[in-house]
């Protein structure tokens, strides 16, 4: 017991001497960024189940969404990684349980979004943390590996909804965008 409860003081030590600079506000908020980035994961993954049951029988939208569970795992990966540089104490909570089923690849698609959107405003909050604590190297990290890549996905995913919709009422305006998508290679090609 002795031993043990002096190997826990060791732990503490050591985590303290890779600690600089690096405020207790942002440890929490990026804790909190991993459990977002877990229910995403979580959330993806469900969507994935969901449309590879053979009464959804759609291989695309299963492809799609757990590829998208797999880039949120990375992600919490990726800031645990973060966490142990910084020196800081991950706190894992537990993970809200999704939704399990879908009446359409849009609705999933509209889900998506929305969860997107929201992740969004907690890194932007998270920035803002790290900017108020002075912490430029959080900030980096934050703009490098989050920022952008969260608005192509908000537009990627608002894209594919205005495609669903645009596919329920004018499906040949659809049907030939696609067409062109392949054969165009300008008006006055030879
Ligand atoms: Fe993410
Ligand atoms: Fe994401």
């Amino acid at each position: 017991m002795y031993r043990f409860r002096n190997f826990c003081n060791c732990r503490r030590l050591f985590s303290v001497l890779v600690q600089d600079n690096f405020a207790k506000e942002c440890e929490e908020i990026l804790n909190k960024q991993i459990n977002l980035e877990l229910k995403a994961f979580y959330s993806y993954l469900a969507m994935a189940f969901h449309f590879d049951r053979s009464d959804a029988a759609s291989p695309g939208a299963f492809k799609f969404f757990k590829n998208a569970s797999e880039e949120e795992r990375q992600h919490a990966i990726l800031i645990m990684e973060y966490m142990n540089k910084r020196g800081g104490d991950l706190k894992l909570n537990a993970i809200q349980s999704p939704k399990l089923s879908f009446q359409s690849i849009k609705e999933a698609m509209l889900e998506a979004l929305s969860m997107e959107k929201d992740v969004n405003t907690a890194l932007l909050e998270a920035h803002a943390i790290a900017d108020r604590n002075n912490d430029p190297n959080m900030c980096d990290f934050i703009e490098t590996n989050f920022l952008q890549e969260q608005v192509d996905g908000i537009k990627q995913l608002a894209d594919y909804v205005t495609q669903i919709e645009k596919s329920e009422c004018d499906l040949s305006s659809y049907l030939f965008d696609k067409y062109l998508m392949q054969d165009s290679g300008g008006m006055h090609k030879k």
